[in-house]
């Protein structure tokens, strides 16, 4: 799983009010070219939402975000998606899981923080909020002593079409992520050929990252 995720650069970041849009939204992704999506466990519909892309889109890399309890982690792993991601470490979610096989992204903003997730095993890591903490320069210089450990991350907060590929240049990144992709609002007013547009745009930008 980490190699399949490590080929793809963009991420949508999705926060969904309504289970309904689930199988639409999915289809405007895949119609744009991306077959990964991050549904965050954000509202109440995320798990209606997680599983039913994954039985309608197996084909879809099936991440879910914002895993910050135990209990939602164990939710994502019971649908059965491909990652979890979450703003910060908690080392309870992370155990529960490795100890399903599931790759898990654990958010970090510090040194130590980078630590703590290597010595749980964890060598992608999550830089959030990317933009609110110092951007490109910041994930650089903190980045870099741990560089030949093969720790990569990948930042999201602040990042749209316009500095993605700030980010993307850095050896260290291993893809961005972002709501730009597919906001909360355009996923509520059913505006799937914008969706698509958008990520078409996205991969095509990702493609011209030096
Ligand atoms: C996340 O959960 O990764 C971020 O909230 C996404 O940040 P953005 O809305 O600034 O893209």
């Amino acid at each position: 799983m980490l190699s399949k995720l490590l080929k793809r650069p963009v991420i949508p970041v999705i926060v969904i009010e309504d289970a309904n849009d689930a199988e639409p939204l999915a289809e405007a992704l895949l119609e744009g070219g991306m077959d990964v999506i991050e549904i965050t466990c954000r509202t109440a519909a995320a798990g209606e939402a997680l599983a039913r892309i994954k039985k309608a889109f197996p084909e879809m890399l099936l991440g879910a975000g914002t895993v910050v309890t135990p209990e939602q982690a164990q939710m994502c792993i019971d649908i059965g998606v491909d990652f979890g991601l979450a703003p910060g470490l908690n080392p309870d979610t992370v155990k529960l899981f490795q100890a399903s096989e599931t790759l898990f992204v654990p958010g970090v903003m510090t040194p130590s923080e980078i630590e703590q997730g290597l010595a749980l095993g964890c060598k992608l890591l999550k830089f959030f909020p990317a933009g609110a903490a110092g951007g490109v320069g910041m994930l650089k210089n903190l980045a870099a002593p741990y560089a030949p450990l093969g720790v990569k991350f990948c930042p999201t907060g602040g990042i749209n079409l316009g500095n993605m590929n700030d980010y993307l240049a850095l050896p260290v990144v291993s893809a961005v992520g972002g709501s730009w992709l597919a906001t909360q609002k355009q996923i509520a007013q059913k505006r799937w050929a914008t969706i698509t547009a958008q990520v078409q745009e996205a991969i095509e930008t990702a493609g011209n990252a030096t």
